[in-house]
């Protein structure tokens, strides 16, 4: 039996030798390692979890962003979400994010004058994107232009000199609306629109997408509020796939383009970015509020998913959603009502109603209504993880920043369980095939 303070412990007996051991609990967790105390022989590994996808292994230790999905609650370094996206904006959120505070106002303009002049990319990236086929995926675009800066700035494998962190962070999160617009122009056969340094951080990103002669393009006011709402929304969600992909990468002390890229690589996957076209998908699909009870009850059978619906986390609500149904109604007030909109707003009135939603406790996530604003800003839906990449990178920066100070992070190394045959002996093909 191990001597530690009975309270805050977990005893577990080892049925197979009839062996106790105490394992400390600390924070609502036990170290895995201490399980490896446990073991049959002095020679056995000692015993291990099984985990796939890491449902229940906390990772890291992290002070960025707070989620309690029973109550709804989403917090990024304690500020609540709901106010930050009534009342601050995308650059400020991204120096709470990466700094771990807000910003004075002499830091905040020292920030946004930082960000706003790194928005312009070396003219080879330009030649770079050129050589993508005229249909080639924005963001297979974006993960490879991103992953490419790491060439155009060697220095930044320098990962333990915080001043040289901070530069690529600027540099990133300055460089990946110009090279989603860019990826989005080359699709259109467009020619690419060199940054704005005149505009703010979203419009400017807005003039990249879609300036054509005009000597200045600036978009109404209120579609680039929306935009910066929905960038503020996706900037971080603390442990998730693509998050997970930056840490695991970053643990091999790379530079973080490259960790980064990894992380746009995890949120193309339609398991994690794609949901909000799926969205689009099935709603065009049910075409009418007429075939809505048909719908539902195909849902009902288990022949259908109520796509933008129930989620990993959120149980009672996803407080993302709340927040994009009220910007959906000021885009909406510019663009014109998307016809969608009427289908989505019943839709979501009768699952609520619906004992099988309501039993399973399933409500609209993120996903439910920002495919409907990127499709009135005439995004293509390819378009669409792109957006969320540009609103995600402050936050994967901030947890990249966070585990190369952190002093228990190792480079990531999970176990496995090994399945295959063992001490075979090889006899060579020209044996083998004689
Ligand atoms: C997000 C999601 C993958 C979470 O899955 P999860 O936490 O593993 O939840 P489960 O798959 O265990 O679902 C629990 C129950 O609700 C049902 N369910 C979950 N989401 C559903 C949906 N969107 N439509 C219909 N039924 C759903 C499941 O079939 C299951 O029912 P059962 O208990 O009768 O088997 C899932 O809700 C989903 O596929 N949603 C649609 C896709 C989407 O919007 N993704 C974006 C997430 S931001």
């Amino acid at each position: 039996m191990t001597d530690v303070a009975a309270k805050d412990s977990l005893t577990v007996r080892d049925n197979r030798t009839g062996e106790e051991y105490d394992i400390a609990i600390t924070d609502n967790t036990i170290a895995a390692k201490d399980l490896g105390q446990i073991r049959l022989t002095d020679d056995d590994p000692g015993l291990a979890t099984y985990d796939p996808g890491f449902v229940n292994t906390a990772s890291c230790r992290s002070a960025v962003t707070f989620i309690d999905g029973d109550k709804g609650i989403l917090e990024y370094r304690g500020y609540p979400i709901e106010q930050l996206a009534e009342k601050s904006n995308f650059l400020e959120v991204a120096y709470l994010l990466i700094h771990g505070s807000l910003p004075t106002k002499e830091q905040y303009d020292t920030w946004v004058h930082e960000i706003t002049y790194h928005t312009f990319v070396h003219e080879n990236v330009k030649g770079f994107m050129h050589g993508f086929r005229y249909d080639a995926h924005p963001m297979g675009m974006l993960m490879a232009s991103v992953g490419a800066l790491s060439t155009f700035y060697p220095d930044a494998r320098n990962i333990s000199d915080a001043d040289n962190r901070h530069m690529q962070i600027v540099r990133m999160i300055a460089k990946m609306p110009t090279l989603g617009a860019w990826s989005f122009r080359h699709a259109q056969g467009k020619p690419f629109v060199y940054p704005d340094n005149d505009l703010g951080y979203t419009a400017n990103f807005l003039s990249m997408l879609f300036k054509m002669s005009e000597q200045k393009f600036e978009a109404d006011e209120r579609l680039v509020k929306a935009l910066d709402v929905l960038f503020i929304l996706h900037a971080d969600h603390e442990q998730n796939c693509s998050t997970n992909a930056v840490r695991s990468v970053g643990s091999s002390q790379v530079d973080p383009y490259s960790a980064v890229a990894a992380g746009v690589g995890a949120l193309y996957g339609p398991l994690h970015g794609g949901a909000n076209e799926a969205v689009l998908r099935m709603l065009k699909r049910i075409g009418s509020k007429d075939n809505i009870p048909a719908f539902i009850e195909g849902v009902k059978d288990g022949n259908e998913r109520l796509m933008g619906f129930g989620h990993r986390v959120y149980k009672n609500f996803d407080p993302r959603a709340t927040i994009i149904k009220k910007a959906c109604d000021d885009v909406f007030e510019v663009t014109g009502v998307n016809p969608l909109l009427e289908i989505a707003k019943e839709l979501e009135k009768i699952a609520l109603e619906d004992e099988y939603f309501v039993k399973r406790k399933l409500y609209p996530n993120v996903d439910f209504y920002s495919g409907l604003i990127y499709e009135a800003f005439q995004f293509p839906p390819e378009m669409f993880t792109v957006l969320f990449a540009i609103g995600r990178t402050p936050g994967w920066l901030a947890q990249w920043s966070e585990l190369v100070q952190d002093k228990d992070q190792k480079i990531a190394r999970p176990k496995q369980i090994y399945t295959g045959d063992r001490e075979l002996t090889f006899t060579a093909a020209s044996e083998r095939w004689a």
